[in-house]
């Protein structure tokens, strides 16, 4: 919406100098008419008063003359276009070029009593001391290297917290010419105020000297701010309301509605010194648009400040929630749209959690752990310690978490939590599955610290006692997360590790087809024949008890059969596996693709039309920058990976090529309304590489059947032998290809075994699937990301997305396979965004 409205603005803009040249034309033409005219008159008035001398009446019939006359004008119209250009370029573009550049900034004022009268900014008293603060910000910059450009500063709050003194909270807007931009950035305005606070030596404290003023070094914090968030909160504006919690336990009820109209603003909740403030969520109706036209902000101060963002809610949210602050102060921001939005929730002063907590473990018992301020999201600066107590030097302590992991400190910092157990320092970071860690100590020592600068997902975990001699019960296995399976279901074809680490290290199940023993469920209902006898292949539709490798009906019964979506068969008794399956089938055009001999991709050929409909190439600021795949008419899927820095997270930026064959020909471009990035990806370890992407508008259903979806494999999806696995995408040919393909490149590839793969590769997780062939000679490379593996099931049956381009070592080295998002573990995943 951005770009398009830039790309408006930047039209009219185009129109209004068009139509001012016009006008000046315009102009000009009548002013040669006046010139003219009125220089007759003035030879008439001339002739009719004085009696000229003959020399005079000469020149002056010279200076009439036909050619002579066209030279004046032609002068008097080029003085006219230098005058009005002149003015033009003062009036428009010189005023144009200075921009304003603001800034929202905090302190602390020590030795100065705060009386509630201040929190009324209509008060005789916050006028007195506001005006004084304000004077000496004011003259810190005036002295400044930015004098010139600094325009003024604003007290907008004044408030208390535990530490005393009065917290100031102020906006600054400069003037700046757009060739000077860079003199006023953040880290600058912040320096400038820091070093004119003089800090006696003497003194040990962080309080110093500002102009007089006693001013606490360690609250200075100065953030640029965007000029609507400065027009809608600062000075004069109407949309800002005051809340306050003053008794602990009484929670304020508060609701916004967007329909009377749009709603930008600006909400500034207070509770007493020494507390903090729990909001509570119930729902927030709004538009997904990843915050561009709706969403909520929640700071940690009581300005709009960059640094100090506590949890944004761009999404809509249906399921209560709550959020902490670290001190007395919250800025809630919202973006409504005109419509039926709402926000429904309250919120309330809550004191601080006692951080220490003392536990006996007694055997066969279990207890729980909670994140501080369980069920609240996780506030930027907790922490708690546990301290554990079991009653034998032979018990140590096991801590199950449900979807949170430890694993050691590695060089990167800790992002999503920082533990030290026992003087070893683990990171935590946030998994879709269960995991155990234990601690062979029988009274070790727990410590959490928050890591992350904004809210983070709270977390729980269970805690018993176990024999460090032997850490799971009798015949079980020990995976790697931690959890302990039966010994029996070792290489049984499930994951039952919840990490498929009793699924590697196989042997290759032998085919025991008219055995006693069952048969390996890899082989069951898998779609091929495995034994002679066909026996594998029978009874496949009848129900059965559900597991992740058994197709689940719409019904909820489940059958053996795996691959039953779409197939042509109605197995279901619902026959819902034959629904909604307008998907995977290439629109029938001429066959073939490059001649043989032209490498491509890596090892690959050109496409035809149509061949890969699902196919897109998403474009980054108007470059190709990564692949994707069509799902339905307005989602698309792609490797979250493209989206993981900030700029590449901002819709606006991204458009989506369809039914393209070469580049710079696709027969719809979409514009992206929001990017859903999967909540536990790991920028390390690339696990969870998946995002969607909601379009704009539909695509139309005329482009069909150039533009189609692929087919989303049931979570039971198994991948045969006898299904046939194409990589596609403009991405580059070799690992140091400097020039990018045009047209759509493919490459057929095999399945390679998670054991193999992680021989080769390492860190393969069980959210990822390698594909390749051994001599490497093809693959997928940089810029292919995001796009499809795409395998046709057998009998040339349909296309089924089953990776997405992930990562590699290199591109096409020999047994180093492509590594790709496994996309089976993720259908439930999708569904519950996309339908
Ligand atoms: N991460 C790469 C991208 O951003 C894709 C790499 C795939 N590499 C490979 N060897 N298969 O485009």
């Amino acid at each position: 919406m951005g770009t398009e409205r830039e790309a408006n603005e930047k039209a009219s803009g185009e129109g209004d100098a068009s139509q001012l040249e016009a006008a000046s034309i315009a102009d000009v033409s009548v002013e040669v008419a006046t010139v003219d005219h009125t220089l007759q008159k003035i030879c008439r008035k001339y002739r009719k008063t004085r009696r000229k001398p003959k020399g005079l009446k000469r020149l002056q019939a010279r200076l009439l003359s036909i050619p002579h006359l066209a030279v004046i004008i032609t002068a008097v119209v080029f003085v006219v276009l230098i005058i009005m250009w002149s003015l033009l370029w003062v009036f428009l573009f010189r005023r144009e070029s200075n921009s304003g550049v603001y800034f929202a900034g905090m302190f602390r004022v020590a030795n100065v009593e705060f009386i509630p009268e201040y929190r009324q900014a209509e008060s005789r008293e916050f006028v007195s001391l506001a005006g004084k603060i304000q004077h000496v910000v004011s003259n810190v910059f005036k002295v400044s290297s930015v004098a010139r450009l600094y325009k003024q500063a604003i007290i907008s709050d004044l408030s208390n917290n535990d530490k005393g003194g009065v917290l100031v909270h102020f906006w600054m807007a400069f003037v700046v010419p757009q060739l000077r931009s860079k003199s006023v950035c953040e880290e600058c305005v912040e320096a400038i105020f820091r070093d004119s606070v003089h800090i006696s030596m003497m003194n040990r404290s962080s309080v110093g000297y500002l102009l007089g003023l006693p001013v606490d070094m360690d609250s200075i914090l100065i953030n640029a701010v965007e000029r609507s968030d400065y027009s809608s909160s600062g000075a004069g504006s109407q949309c800002v309301g005051k809340l306050y919690a003053n008794l602990p336990g009484l929670s304020v009820p508060l609701n916004v509605f967007s329909s009377w109209g749009d709603v930008s603003c600006h909400v500034k909740l207070t509770s007493a010194p020494g507390s903090l403030i729990r909001l509570t969520v119930t729902s927030f109706l709004i538009e997904p648009s990843d915050c561009v036209s709706d969403g909520l902000t929640a700071y940690d101060a009581l300005l709009p400040m960059r640094g100090r963002i506590l949890h944004r809610m761009c999404e809509p949210v249906s399921r209560s929630f709550s959020l902490v602050s670290t001190s007395n102060v919250m800025l809630l921001s919202f973006r409504m749209t005109n419509g039926n939005k709402s926000f429904r929730g309250h919120f309330e002063a809550i004191a601080e959690e006692m951080s220490q907590i003392e536990t006996h473990v007694e055997p066969d018992i279990i207890g729980q752990i909670y994140s501080p301020f369980h069920p609240s999201l996780l506030p930027p600066q907790c922490f708690s310690t546990w301290k554990f107590e079991t009653p034998s030097s032979a018990l140590g302590v096991a801590l199950q978490f449900q979807n949170y992991v430890l694993k050691p400190k590695e060089v990167n910092g800790c992002e999503h939590g920082w533990w030290k157990v026992n003087e070893i320092i683990f990171c935590g970071s946030y998994v879709g599955h269960h995991t155990v860690f234990r601690i062979s100590d029988h009274s070790p020592e727990v410590e959490f610290r928050c890591s992350s600068r904004i809210s983070a997902q709270p977390f729980q975990a269970t805690y018993s006692s176990y024999n460090i001699s032997q850490p799971c019960p009798e015949n079980h296995f020990l995976c790697s997360t931690g959890l302990c399976v039966e010994k029996s279901r070792r290489c049984d074809g499930l994951d039952d590790c919840q990490d498929e680490s009793d699924e590697v290290f196989c042997s290759r199940p032998t085919k025991n087809c008219g055995g006693n023993s069952p048969l390996h469920p890899l082989f069951v209902c898998n779609g091929e024949s495995d034994c002679p006898n066909g026996i594998d292949e029978t009874n496949c539709t009848q129900e059965t008890t559900c597991s992740a490798i058994r197709y689940q009906c719409s019904s909820g019964s489940c059958i053996l059969k795996k691959n039953a979506k779409c197939d042509g068969v109605l197995d279901c008794q619902d026959h819902s596996d034959e629904a909604d399956c307008a998907c995977g089938r290439p629109s029938s055009v001429k066959k073939t693709g490059s001649p043989p001999g032209r490498e491509r991709i890596v090892g690959g050929d050109n496409s035809v039309e149509g061949e890969w409909p699902w196919q897109v190439s998403l474009h980054f600021s108007g470059q190709l920058y990564c692949g994707a795949s069509v799902l339905s008419s307005d989602w698309l899927v792609s490797a979250a990976h493209c989206f993981s820095k900030e700029r590449l997270s901002d819709p606006r930026y991204w458009s989506a090529h369809l039914g393209m064959l070469t580049q710079g020909s696709a027969k719809h471009v979409a514009e992206i309304q929001r990017i859903v990035v999967h909540e536990y990806y790991d920028e390390y370890t690339f696990d969870y590489d998946i995002a969607l992407l909601q379009l704009k508008k539909p695509w139309p259903p005329s482009l069909s059947p150039l533009v189609q979806p692929v087919c989303l494999p049931p979570s039971s999806h198994a991948v045969t032998d006898s299904h046939r696995c194409v990589v596609t995408g403009w991405g580059y040919r070799s690992e140091d290809d400097k020039v990018l393909p045009s047209v759509l490149q493919k490459a057929e590839v095999s399945i390679v075994s998670q054991t193999d793969c992680k021989k080769s590769l390492g860190p393969v997780s069980s959210r990822m699937l390698c594909a390749g062939v051994a001599s490497g000679e093809r693959d997928a490379c940089r810029g292919d990301s995001g796009g499809p593996l795409s395998c046709q099931a057998p009998g040339r049956g349909r296309w089924f997305l089953i990776g997405i381009v992930s990562w590699g070592s290199g591109c096409g080295r020999p047994n180093l396979p492509g590594v790709f998002t496994r996309v089976n573990k993720f259908t439930s995943w999708i569904y519950s965004h996309i339908s």
